[in-house]
């Protein structure tokens, strides 16, 4: 694997947004459990949940929204089925995005000490994220990428690891493999 490979690029993001799939299913049953040494942790997984999902999240969204998919879409004469998995997965860009808000804001209550909150309301939101993005995940990796390494020119390539990196450095100045 290498780090100049887009699709590797994005495919260690989706990992990273497994993992954080699985560290909110840890965090709701710390919650269950009501002791305070729980809670602290869940408290302190809960920010790293924010910071991982929030950031990575974003950008990853802008590296196939307004890298990957308009440069698929130049290929003359896409195999129907990956015009319909693009439609669907650029659909499914816009409807997580009011799932997360959700998530963040039960996760931010978590992070502050006596903050309250509802387990069944983050469960809800945990599970919500969870149905909205590993379809998703599997959709990209399954049809898009595949058909991105195939169709789109290797040159290209080069260009959408240059804008990925310029878009990492554009707001905090932070490089491209610190954070994916
Ligand atoms: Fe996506
Ligand atoms: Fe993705």
């Amino acid at each position: 694997m290498t780090d100049r490979d887009p699709i590797d690029l994005l495919v260690q993001h989706h990992a990273r947004v497994r993992e954080q799939i699985d560290v909110l299913a840890g965090i709701e049953s710390r919650l269950q459990d009501h002791d305070s040494a729980s809670l602290e942790l869940a408290a302190r997984e809960a920010g790293a949940v924010i910071d991982v999902l929030g950031h990575l999240g974003h950008l990853h969204a802008l590296d196939e929204g307004e890298t990957l998919f308009p440069r698929l879409r130049l290929v003359g004469s896409l195999p129907r089925e990956v015009t319909v998995s693009l439609d669907r997965a650029e659909r499914d860009h816009h409807t997580v995005s009011p799932v997360w808000p959700v998530l963040q804001r039960l996760l931010w209550q978590l992070t502050v000490p006596d903050g309250t909150l509802s387990i069944r309301d983050f469960r809800e939101a945990r599970l919500s994220l969870k149905e909205h993005y590993l379809p998703h995940l599997e959709l990209e990796e399954q049809i898009v990428f595949p058909a991105a390494r195939r169709l789109i020119a290797p040159g290209a390539f080069l260009e959408m690891v240059d804008e990925m990196t310029r878009r990492r450095r554009e707001p905090h100045g932070v490089d491209l493999v610190a954070v994916p």
